[in-house]
């Protein structure tokens, strides 16, 4: 066994529940803050955070039918989290029949370690729960690190569209995954 093995080992991937969505919340705004924090004006950074986390909202999103929420721990810790989401999609999406990857988001601390490539894989059969026959989501444009992931994972650029973030409006590229062709996950 390797010690990548080992360390794969102690990662659960589960549906959130309820309960979750305090430590969900944290880890969610944490997350984001991380991520964008330093490309972002406080000001819309700190709008976006309250309006978008919080054991309101994640209670919400954690009780709503169109949204499976798969958490990722390690020995019991949060180390990552995604939402799946049957929505609207956008018109470059076409009808490819998809539901959206609303959120993939992995602690700085298990960045390139292989959980996100397992997240992805339970994110695929979450998208198969609902009857979808593919995956969309949307990127900002200047996040090259997500786009690589999403790359290697079999994404394809289909156009862009615009995300809110606190008032300011940012362009994000969007990404298909098929999920009915030979080989896909
Ligand atoms: C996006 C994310 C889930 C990817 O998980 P990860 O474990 O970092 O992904 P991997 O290391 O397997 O793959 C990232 C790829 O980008 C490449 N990469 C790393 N840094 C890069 C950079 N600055 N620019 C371009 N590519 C980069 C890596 O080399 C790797 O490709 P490789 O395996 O072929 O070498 C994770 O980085 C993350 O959670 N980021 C913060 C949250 C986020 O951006 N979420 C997406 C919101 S849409």
């Amino acid at each position: 066994m390797t010690t990548a093995d080992i360390f794969m080992d102690r990662l659960a991937i589960r549906r959130g529940l309820p309960a979750d969505a305090a430590a969900l919340a944290a880890f969610a705004a944490r997350s984001f803050a991380d991520t964008f924090g330093a490309a972002n004006d406080p000001a819309h950074l700190q709008a976006f955070l309250d309006a978008t986390y919080g054991v309101e909202q994640q209670s919400r999103e954690l009780a709503d039918v169109d949204t499976a929420t798969l958490l990722a721990t390690l020995d019991g810790e949060l180390v990552a989290y995604a939402q799946v989401h049957r929505g609207e999609a956008p018109a470059c999406v076409g009808a490819a029949d998809a539901v959206e990857l609303q959120r993939f988001y992995v602690d700085r601390a298990a960045h390139g370690s292989g959980v996100a490539q397992r997240l992805m894989q339970a994110v695929c059969t979450a998208a198969r729960g609902f009857g979808a026959r593919g995956l969309w989501l949307g990127v900002w444009e200047r996040n090259p690190r997500a786009i690589a992931f999403y790359a290697k994972c079999g994404y394809v650029d289909v156009g862009s569209k615009t995300f809110d973030v606190g008032g300011d409006r940012q362009s994000d590229r969007v990404m298909l995954l098929p999920l009915d062709q030979p080989g896909a996950r």
